[in-house]
């Protein structure tokens, strides 16, 4: 088990891509706040080994960036709706060399997942806000025992965030595996019983 410090100095080479993202905001007027906790990110990926990634909300590339040295062979699909973030996004990450590892999608989060096949080992939701229709269609990409990891709860409108409590709750489906961001960002394992090895 690596030491907190140890992501911090991992993920210290894109601090710079950071600081971009907070001036891109400042100067854009936009939405795009950046992940503030990128060692935990870091530290739940490696931890599970993640080789197949899902992001929602690239921004200008930060935490895909990040995601995709979970491991050497990390794939990370990362999309976002506003084309000058893909544009930066992909300066960004052809700049330190990750374009092979990071694809940048294009488009609305549901027309994209609608195209993509998973499975996926980890998803990470960071758009403006999570509701439950999303939380399915991430549910159906990821692997069982896959890892969902959810930020922005607190920005889920009161009815979604009703919603998402019960889904959640359901212990057939979720189990909560902990949590990044001071708690902001909770991580979700997906629990499939369907997918069990049957007892004979
Ligand atoms: C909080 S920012 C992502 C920050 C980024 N992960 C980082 O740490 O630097 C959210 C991004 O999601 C994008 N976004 C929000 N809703 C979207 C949607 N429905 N479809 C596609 N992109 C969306 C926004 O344009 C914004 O760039």
């Amino acid at each position: 088990m690596s030491s907190p410090q140890t992501y911090a100095d991992a993920v210290a080479r894109f601090a710079p891509l950071q600081a971009a993202t907070r001036s891109h905001r400042r100067h854009h007027g936009c939405n795009a706040y950046t992940f503030e906790d990128g060692a935990g990110l870091l530290a739940i990926a490696r931890a599970d080994r993640a080789t197949t990634i899902l992001e929602l909300g690239t921004a200008i590339g930060y935490t895909a960036c990040i995601l995709s040295s979970a491991t050497d062979q990390t794939h990370v699909d990362t999309i976002e709706g506003d084309p000058e973030h893909v544009a930066l996004a992909r300066n960004n990450i052809r700049d330190l060399g990750l374009d092979e590892r990071v694809t940048v999608h294009t488009g609305d989060f549901f027309e994209v997942m609608a195209e993509l096949n998973g499975p996926y080992d980890l998803a990470f939701f960071d758009g403006l806000g999570p509701t439950a229709r999303l939380v399915e269609k991430l549910r159906n990409l990821l692997r069982p025992g896959g890892l969902l990891v959810c930020g922005n709860l607190a920005h889920a409108g009161s009815t979604e965030r009703r919603s998402l409590a019960v889904e959640f709750e359901r212990s057939e489906r979720w189990q909560l595996a902990g949590s990044i961001e001071g708690g902001g960002t909770l991580e979700f394992r997906k629990i499939d019983p369907a997918a069990s090895t049957p007892t004979t």
